[in-house]
């Protein structure tokens, strides 16, 4: 049985929390395969409202199985804190599956990155902080430590004190706060018995189901244009945020692959440094971020807005193999009595439509709009895509049609019953 990818067109915060969870009506098994605790994934059930930053959006669908994969960087104390919320409110988190090759942030992680943030690194890239980039560069430089060793105290504390000590070398020379290290043990400690009966190969497990039929659905964090390799360098996050992730991070060859599902707003917003070509500075701006609820999930940061960027979208829908267009939020444009798209960059009087490798390019981009007639009354009760109004559904086909895809999906609300199939 296939496997369907789900991620972010943009630059994170696409809703694809949302997505996923009305995916999964009919699926066995979700799995996230990269990223951490580094992505807030807002799931709305009636009138509660669930934040999730590690554990799959499937948790709330009773019989799925929830994978955290291999390609994930995970901090094991607050795993637990986000398990132990789960559980209280009744859910079951025996479904979640740790992966044994996950690599594992600790609190030296968090100081780093905040210590790389404050200038002893490069740049400033406006982290969530949460320890994701030190993390990665530890698994890539060979030091860090898998959640296998979770079950494996006995082996987890050398290797933990080895790394706390060598971090509290670089923090001395910094002139900031010594981690305790006993004291920090002791919550690792904690952590590792609480999670080491969800640690397993989950490998194995995600391609057994696949040979028993199951149906698998990979839920991606973040968005293609905060992809280590395809987005904004150095401003973006530390994995492959692209479809292609799924298959390393997860442990799942290509051919099993079957629907790329992109989550992608119906306008344009990124938390964090880097360049942004439609970003507002406007009126507008500040009406899509208010009427949006732009705020981050994880920080409660303000999300820079702007205008649809079907240049960058069409970037991040090719690498990602985008068949399936989600397009969220569309009631957020619902006031405006006009609405522009991106349709190119213009970079030193050159015309493109080309998404630039470039930063300084990037910075240097003007862009060029399109203006598309708004609708003026809500959507947010529309049930079917006849129910839209027809500058909406104009829009909606415009905006398919920059980025080469089709829309499966659109959702006019946070609710389950605002999203439907086109
Ligand atoms: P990091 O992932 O914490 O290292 O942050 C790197 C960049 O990615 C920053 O610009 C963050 O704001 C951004 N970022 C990380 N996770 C998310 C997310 O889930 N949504 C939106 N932006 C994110
Ligand atoms: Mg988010």
């Amino acid at each position: 049985m296939p496997v369907d990818i789900l991620v972010g067109t943009q630059w994170g915060d696409e809703g694809k929390g949302k997505l996923i969870d009305v995916l999964t009506r009919d699926v066995d098994m979700v799995v996230r395969f990269q990223g951490g605790n580094n992505a807030g994934h807002t799931v709305e059930i009636g009138s509660e409202r669930y934040v999730l930053h590690l554990v799959p959006s499937g948790i709330f669908r009773k019989g799925v199985r929830c994978v955290i994969g291999n390609g994930l960087v995970v901090d094991p104390v607050a795993l637990t804190e986000e398990m132990k919320g789960i559980a209280e409110k009744g859910f079951d988190v025996s479904a979640i599956e740790l992966s044994n090759r996950a690599q594992l942030i600790f609190e030296y992680h968090k100081r780093a990155d905040v210590l790389n943030e404050a200038g002893a690194g490069s740049k400033k890239i406006g982290t969530t902080k949460r320890g994701i980039g030190p993390a990665y560069a530890d698994k890539m430089h060979r030091c860090g430590i898998r959640a296998i060793d979770l079950t494996a105290p006995e082996r987890l504390e050398p290797q933990f004190r080895t790394e706390a000590a060598k971090y509290n070398k670089l923090f001395s020379e910094h002139g900031i706060a010594q981690l305790d290290i006993d004291a920090e043990w002791e919550r690792v400690k904690e952590a590792a018995a609480y999670l080491a009966p969800r640690v397993c190969d989950t490998v194995y497990s995600i391609n057994a189901a696949l040979k028993e039929g199951k149906k698998i659905l990979c839920e991606g964090a973040q968005g293609a244009l905060l992809d280590i390799d395809h987005g904004t360098y150095p401003f973006v996050t530390s994995s492959n945020t692209t479809s292609g992730g799924a298959c390393t991070g997860a442990g799942i060859a290509p051919q099993h692959i079957r629907d790329s599902w992109g989550v992608i707003k119906a306008y344009t917003t990124r938390v964090g440094e880097g360049p942004f070509p439609t970003e507002l500075f406007d009126e507008a701006g500040e009406q899509l971020r208010q009427v949006g609820r732009e705020f981050g999930a994880t920080t409660g940061r303000p999300r820079r807005c702007g205008w649809f960027d079907a240049v960058a979208a069409h970037y991040a829908c090719m690498v990602d193999g985008i068949n399936k267009l989600a397009v969220t939020k569309l009631d957020v444009l619902d006031s405006f009595e006009k609405i522009a798209i991106c349709v190119a960059y213009e970079i030193d009087g050159r015309i493109t439509k080309e998404f630039p490798a470039s930063i300084a390019e990037l910075q240097a981009v003007k862009p060029v709009l399109e203006w598309l007639p708004g609708w003026q009354c809500e959507t947010s009760g529309a049930t079917c895509w006849n129910d839209l109004p027809e500058n909406a559904r104009n829009y909606l086909k415009r905006m398919a049609e920059l980025v080469d895809s089709s829309i499966a999906v659109v959702s006019v609300g946070p609710r389950r019953d605002q999203t439907f199939m086109v």
